[in-house]
């Protein structure tokens, strides 16, 4: 835990079911200009979330252009694309609607906008010069936090890596929070994005940079999205779990954006970047490995984990607590659907080794609970694949 900390949240937050119709007059207080650049992608678009935003803003007096060339896993010329395209239509403010690439996506086009290209030259931690074009973040998902978050994570696609902005500037001035946005995600997507919030909770809860407001935050957000995942996986429309997974997603991206996230948001990104593979879901297939490994090292905070999660612990010691937690993991996770490591597309053992160099040199490595190098990595990359 750290002894010196800060804590910067310059994102109002605004939750509730409806919430985004009120999002044009929420954006009339961000900026006097009346231009917003909609960052999207044809899955949500469909849905009819985005019109609906759409028109919010119409209705409050802005001119809106739409961007919708976001794809999973955002991919640097995209985001280079829409920041040459926000910049020709002049906008005053950036509106993302959609899910963590989406909104990723919309932080670069903001940044790019107001400081040109190359993506590349703003990579790692604090090299954004200034305030940037304001983001709103309409996010459609319960899991990635990004509406609060200082990061923004790309796929830099000519070395196959995923590259981290990571600066509060960054930082999107406004969240609007409306579980309905949720109710209509397909079963695959609510459970490998909800399992991502969980990741971060725990992520953040355990690491060597939790802090005890993200701790707080992080607890919080244990306590609503553990029990609410697999309801919501089993029904979408039950708008009291939907809504828990909305606020304790935006509370598990508080905490881990003021703390940080460990080793299997690395191992996650080591394989998002080589193959592609949906971020939630690259979280899931670790997170049992890695919990067993870390808790090892600090029991008692992952005894509290599993407490915060709902699990009874009575007359249990904090090691054996720590094991149910891992068990139970394991469980949700296949039982809300999530496949084995080893059937995801493409895995090959012969890249272990640049998987775990990968997952090493990954800054937030060195905040991972216990201390972990590539051999490590190796071992939870073997064990997961042969388990
Ligand atoms: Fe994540």
């Amino acid at each position: 835990m750290l002894s010196r900390y800060g804590f910067h949240l310059p994102t109002r937050i605004e939750i509730g079911a409806g919430m985004l119709r009120e999002t044009g007059t929420m954006a009339t207080e961000l900026t006097t200009g009346r231009r917003a650049f909609i960052v999207t992608d044809p899955g949500v678009k469909a849905a009819g979330i985005t019109g609906r935003v759409e028109s919010s803003l119409i209705e409050a007096g802005f001119n809106c252009c739409l961007y919708q060339a976001v794809k999973p896993n955002p991919k640097d010329h995209d985001c280079e694309k829409g920041g040459e395209e926000a910049r020709q239509f002049k906008a005053d403010v950036i509106v993302a609607v959609g899910g963590g690439s989406v909104i990723d996506s919309a932080k670069t086009i903001a940044l790019l906008q107001t400081y040109g290209d190359p993506l590349t030259a703003y990579e790692g931690r604090g090299k954004v010069p200034g305030a940037l074009t304001p983001v709103i973040a309409i996010p459609t998902t319960a899991g990635t936090g990004s509406e609060v978050t200082r990061s923004a994570v790309i796929n830099d696609t000519k070395r196959n890596l995923k590259i981290s902005v990571k600066d509060i500037n960054l930082t999107p001035r406004l969240a609007v929070i409306d579980p309905e946005t949720t109710y209509t995600l397909p079963v695959g997507l609510t459970a490998s994005t909800g399992m991502d919030a969980l990741v971060h909770a725990i992520e953040a809860y355990t690491c060597r940079k939790a802090n005890p407001f993200s701790d707080a935050m992080a607890l919080a957000a244990m306590e609503m999205l553990y029990p609410a995942l697999p309801v919501v996986v089993e029904n979408g429309r039950d708008k009291t779990a939907r809504s828990a997974m909305m606020t304790g997603s935006v509370m598990a991206g508080i905490a881990f954006s003021h703390a940080d996230v460990g080793a299997v948001h690395c191992l996650a990104e080591a394989i998002g970047g080589l193959y592609d593979t949906a971020h939630g879901i690259a979280n899931s297939v670790f997170l049992p490995s890695v919990t067993a490994f870390n808790a090892e090292a600090d029991p008692e905070r992952h005894a509290r984990a599993a407490r915060a999660c709902g699990l009874d612990t009575t007359n249990l010691s904090p090691e054996e607590a720590s094991r149910l937690l891992t068990q139970q993991l394991a469980s949700i996770s296949a039982a809300i659907g999530i496949p084995k490591f080893s059937n995801l597309d493409q895995v090959n053992p012969q890249d272990f080794e640049y998987l775990a160099e990968i997952s090493e040199q990954n800054g937030s490595s060195e905040s991972n609970c216990r201390p972990i190098r590539k051999n490590d990595y190796l071992k939870i990359l073997q064990d997961c694949y042969n388990s």
